[in-house]
């Protein structure tokens, strides 16, 4: 037999079979369990202190509530579908199991603040917990730094336009990616902390219009750890604003795996061999005998679309809603339950993959000095010498369709002499030495960096050193 539900007295029927699995939500908000028990028991702790239940009553709700949460922990817990959601099914269990003390839990409270409370806990967690998001980001910037310490002599192109631009160091750019996802773990924080919603608790906002009852929310919303009571009681059953933060943070987190992923699909190519990723995050092909795909990277690509697509489902589902409680914003669980775990999973891929990689020295070295890298670096040691930047972007631009009419690969293949007739016919005035060769080469042109963030040299060595602090890796 299913359990009464604590709504029946006003409907004749029982709910229809069909109509009851399909407004059910306990099949994945069960996973608010913990949240909603914490929130339960800073309402029975506030009823008691504000005297609309006795300390009696209060003692038995929380050592009811305790020991549902313990059977739901060990397994030992049955949730039942008839009883809709988290919300009744623990409120029901713990009428069964105390009487009439939890019949007055509910005091003041409707399932429309219940939940909104329940989710910001639950968003909360999601990056606090030891496994959480937040660590998970963390984890993966780890990995980038792993490697960069390891890449760190290893000088390899840079591209804009996916051209050859600038040497760098093969550390920098793991670098650039773990500054990336920073990002990433900073928006995570400041929007599961509720930095964004003023940081107000939904509890004591009732159904929609509060309570004649002699609530204190403030109350519960220190237990909580939340800032203030509720704004609005309008508001704070009606709005999933965090909800939709939260899951732009996980499309946003999403679509830079998605950048990342791509990224070393093209450097995995024979085309450009530059990095190694170890052949247990690879798979083979049932027909070509001789593939070795980078499955899990192109998964990773592949699964920012379910991310965005979470992010445009949740927007549509509150379009138009009125202001107050609908059932539509039950949905909003179902997403953010999915993209939370579609990006938790990516993370933890992605970390394994990057601390398994290694760039290819030996196959990005042998073509370093393909592409003129030099250029801009050969430009700037015009500007050393007095000679305007315009003027030296054009007479090292000369000098590379010199190199290409005469069939020459590099710059450092151009005599002083050719070099030094460039630049008297620009700049008469202008007098270059020897020294201009350290200024060529692409080993050479790293070292030379000095910009803050710069992708070589100092700058590099500080970058290095600063993500290490700041992610506890010394
Ligand atoms: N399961 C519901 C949800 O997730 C809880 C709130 C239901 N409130 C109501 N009045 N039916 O949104």
């Amino acid at each position: 037999m299913a359990n009464e539900k604590s709504w029946q007295a006003r409907i004749a029927e029982t709910t229809d079979k069909l109509a009851q699995s399909f407004v059910e939500s306990i099949s994945y908000d069960r996973r608010m369990y913990k949240q909603d028990i914490a929130g339960s028991i800073a309402h029975a702790t506030m009823l008691a202190k504000v005297g609309l239940i006795s300390e009696g009553d209060r003692d038995a709700i929380i050592e009811g509530l305790k020991s549902i949460e313990k059977d739901i922990e060990a397994g030992n817990f049955i949730f039942d579908e008839s009883l809709e959601d988290i919300h009744m099914v623990v409120e029901a269990e713990l009428i069964k199991r105390i009487g009439e003390p939890g019949r007055r839990l509910h005091t003041g409270r409707s399932r429309n603040d219940q939940v909104a409370l329940d989710l910001a806990l639950w968003l909360r967690d999601a990056d606090r917990d030891v496994t959480g998001v937040g660590f998970l980001v963390m984890q993966l910037q780890r990995a980038f730094v792993s490697l960069a310490e390891r890449s760190i002599g290893v000088v390899m192109p840079s591209y804009t336009h996916l051209q050859r631009a600038q040497p760098i160091s093969a550390a920098a750019e793991a670098l650039a990616w773990c500054a990336m996802f920073e990002r990433d773990g900073v928006r995570f924080g400041a929007i599961c902390r509720g930095d964004l919603d003023g940081h107000n608790s939904p509890l004591g906002s009732g159904a929609i219009a509060g309570s004649s009852l002699g609530l204190v929310a403030s109350v519960t919303a220190e237990l909580l750890e939340f800032g203030s009571p509720p704004e609005s009681s309008i508001l704070h059953t009606a709005s999933r604003d965090q909800a939709c933060d939260f899951v732009y943070a996980c499309a946003m987190t999403a679509m830079h795996l998605s950048r990342w992923a791509e990224q070393w699909i093209i450097y995995s190519t024979t085309e450009f061999s530059f990095i190694k990723i170890a052949d247990k995050y690879t798979t083979g092909s049932s027909m070509m005998p001789q593939k070795r795909n980078p499955d899990t990277l192109e998964l990773i690509r592949g699964r920012c679309g379910n991310v965005y697509g979470d992010l445009f489902a949740l927007l549509t589902i509150l379009k138009g809603l009125p202001i107050g409680y609908n059932r539509d914003l039950q949905e909003d669980k179902r997403i953010v339950f999915r993209a939370y775990d579609t990006v938790s999973s990516c993370l933890t891929m992605a970390a394994a993959i990057v601390a398994s990689a290694s760039y290819a020295k030996e196959n990005i070295e042998p073509t370093l000095e393909r592409g003129f890298l030099d250029a801009t670096s050969l430009a700037e040691y015009f500007v050393t010498k007095g000679i305007p930047f315009r003027t030296a972007h054009q007479i090292v631009g000369s000098l590379v369709a010199q190199c290409e009419k005469q069939g020459k690969t590099a710059l450092g293949q151009l005599s002083l002499e050719e070099f030094g007739r460039a630049v008297k016919a620009a700049s008469p005035d202008a007098s270059i030495g020897v020294d201009l060769y350290e200024a060529l080469g692409a080993k050479n042109v790293v070292k030379r960096y000095r910009s803050a963030g710069a992708a070589g040299g100092q700058p590099l060595q500080e970058q290095l050193k600063a993500w290490k602090e700041r992610l506890g890796m010394q």
